[in-house]
Formats: C-alpha cells, structure tokens, sequence
C-alpha cells in the first residue's frame, strides 16, 4: 500500500508501506544509519539496494547526538568519499537518523536527493514524513535546520519487529497525537488494542501497517495544505512545546522523544481543561490511553520559571507570543497564543 504525500508537482512523493523489494540507482548512493541499527538490519537493506557505488555512514546511537558536530563528520565522509550532485543519500534508522540525513541531504552541495527507509514506529507514523530535518543545539530542540523533502519513504514492518517496548510506546505517543487532534476514532481503535501483544512486538502486521498508514494519510493532509507551517501544520506539534523544554533539561538523555511527548500531552491538556477546552472525563481518557501503553504522564519541573522562559525560544512563538496547541474536546485542536503568564504558571505548578 502507498500514501502520497502531494506537494508541488516536482516535491510530490509516495509513502510505501511494505512494498520494498529492490531499489535500483545509477548513482552514487550513501546509506546513513547508525551503529545499532546498521548491526540488527543493515545486511537485509544491503540485498535490497544496488548503486554505482555503494558508501555507508555509521554515526552514534542517540538523540544527544544530533547535533551539528555530527553532521560535520557526516559531510566530511560524503566528500571523502566524493559524492556529487546527482547521488543519493538514504536515511536508515529512527527519527534521528531521518531529521539529520534530510539536513545532510539539504545542504551537501547546496542539495542531494535523498529517500528515507524508517525502522522505528515513531519514524514510521510520523518523523520520516513531511519534510522537517534537523539538529538541536544548547539552546534547544531541532532549533536548527530546513525543510527539505524525501524522494520517497519506505516502512518496512520486518525492521519494527526488534524495537523494545519502550520505542514502540514512544512511536505510539505520535499516533495518540494524531488520534487526539485530528480523529477521535482512533482513541477507541487504540483503547481496544491489544497492548501486551504491541508493546511484545507481537502485533500482525496488517494491524501495524493501519496504524502506519492513518498516521501517514492523517500527516500527508496536513502537510499538503501547510508545508512550510505558516498556520495549520502547527497542529501536529500537539504535547511538543512542553516536550522540547523536558528534552532539553534532561540532555536529551532520560526520556525518548515520543516519551516526552506523551508528558507533554498530559501538560497541554492540563492548560485546555483550565480553560474549559477539555473536561475533565477527556482528560482523564487521554491518560489512561498513555498509561495503557506504559508511556509517562508526569516530568517533576525543577524550576517553572525557567521551563516557562524555555518557552520563548520554540519555533511557533512569535512576536513572544507562544502559540499552545491545545486539545478543543476530542479530535479537533486549536491554536492559543493569548494566555497570561499567570495561568501557563498555574497549569505547569501542577509538575512541580
Ligand atoms: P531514535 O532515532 O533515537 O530511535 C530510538 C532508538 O531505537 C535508538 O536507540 C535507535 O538506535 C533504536 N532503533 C532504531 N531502529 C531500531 C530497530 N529497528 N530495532 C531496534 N532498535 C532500533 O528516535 P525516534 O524515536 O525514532 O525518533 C525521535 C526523533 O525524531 C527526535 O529527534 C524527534 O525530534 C524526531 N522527530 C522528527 C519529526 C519530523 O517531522 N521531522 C517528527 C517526530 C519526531
Ligand atoms: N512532527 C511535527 C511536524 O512534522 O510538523
């Protein structure tokens, strides 16, 4: 199966579910993955792939390492290893290894094509599509970067099958996003699924692929309209304004992406019910939802004045309006960029 992801004529591109069997370039093509992936599915890629010639980069697992020095060493081997304008570069892993080889792809000789063949769940629904690449910096999360878009992505469901539980979780919270914003189905399609079988890595892969496929269809739609997000692609950082801040103050270190996210959604809504936007029986399913597939909920906030300074440096505040994107009732969500310093400090006192 396959969901497009439309663009301009030139950038349209397809999302493939399961459909990778072999890839042929006459070109130069270098895989960029990282050293645990590269050692539990590198080889099966490897049979898939034939290039004119054929690099690999290997780079340190880890979200502390998206950062700009690591794509310093990334450019240096791709010029080591003298690739033009015409090769091709092929993203290879989790989230990380998408965002930084689509920044990599944008700026290697002003710009490369590159594919993106995701093996977490969290990729898979939501990372490997779209077009956003990047690093973070000290200052903050993915604060450095472009928006450059992939040729085309490939989700296999055989690289998902040796993710730990924690990662599918972490994939999960992205899809709980989605469910939360734009389709209040899924809730109830999640609250029946089974979650011992998910989080085992156990789950069909029919059943895997639907939730790789609304995901996609639900990002592609949005994405199509808002590219560049100039307004409604704002929506899909639902839970991130709070995510990036925890990410920061951990090191990028104590919680994967997803986990923050799912903290940050439980924060969002604590803001939506003080304003009445949410009630307090939609909260309420929203947690039992994250709890349901072991994700966390709560992130002690060490200092509130600092995690709401934190705030100004995130991508949607302009004019040092912050822009919360907030649940309004189940599958629908809305954009607040007018609320007091005094009631964003009441809802983050209850982290403290
Ligand atoms: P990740 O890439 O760090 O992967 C999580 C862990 O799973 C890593 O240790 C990785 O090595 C491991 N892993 C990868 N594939 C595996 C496999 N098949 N089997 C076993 N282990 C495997 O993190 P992630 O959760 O995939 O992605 C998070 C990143 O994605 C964040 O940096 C986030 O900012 C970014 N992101 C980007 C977008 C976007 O639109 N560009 C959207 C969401 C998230
Ligand atoms: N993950 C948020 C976005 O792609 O816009």
């Amino acid at each position: 199966m396959k969901v497009k992801v439309s663009l301009d004529k030139n950038t349209s591109y397809n999302v493939y579910i399961n459909e990778l069997e072999k890839l042929n370039f006459n070109t130069k093509v270098v895989i960029l993955t990282n050293e645990l992936v590269a050692k539990l599915h590198l080889d099966v890629l490897l049979r898939k792939i034939h290039a004119k010639e054929l690099f690999v980069v290997k780079i340190k697992d880890g979200e502390e390492y998206k950062n700009l020095q690591t794509i310093e060493y990334i450019l240096n081997q791709m010029c080591s290893y003298k690739l033009d304008r015409k090769s091709l570069l092929i993203s290879f892993g989790g989230g990380v290894i998408s965002d930084m080889g689509g920044f990599v792809a944008s700026i290697y000789q002003r710009g490369i094509e590159f594919i993106n063949i995701p093996t977490t769940l969290l990729a898979c629904v939501d990372a490997s599509v779209g077009g956003k690449t990047g690093v973070n910096n000290k200052f903050g999360k993915n604060l450095i970067g472009t928006f450059y878009q992939p040729k085309a992505v490939y989700c296999q469901s055989e690289f998902l099958k040796t993710l730990a539980s924690r990662e599918l979780a972490a994939g999960m919270a992205e899809f709980i996003k989605m469910a939360v914003v734009f389709d209040v189905k899924i809730l109830s399609f999640l609250e029946n699924l089974d979650e011992d079988k998910f989080l085992n890595a156990n789950l069909d892969d029919a059943t895997l692929a639907q939730i790789i496929q609304k995901s996609i269809e639900l990002k592609a739609n949005i994405v199509s309209q808002d590219e560049k997000e100039n307004g409604l692609r704002m929506l899909l950082n639902y839970g991130h304004t709070f995510a990036h801040v925890i990410e920061n103050q951990t090191g990028y270190k104590k919680y994967l992406h997803g986990e923050a996210v799912a903290i940050g959604m439980n924060m969002a809504n604590t803001l939506a019910l003080n304003f009445g936007l949410l009630s307090e029986q939609e909260c309420k399913r929203v947690q039992n939802l994250l709890i349901k597939f072991k994700l966390p909920i709560s992130y002690k906030i060490p200092n509130i004045e600092e995690f709401y300074n934190a705030f100004f440096l995130d991508k949607k505040t302009h004019y040092q309006k912050i822009n919360f994107i907030l649940a309004c009732g189940l599958g629908k969500a809305c954009i607040k960029n007018d609320i007091s310093k005094e009631n964003i400090m009441q809802a983050l006192k209850v982290f403290v």
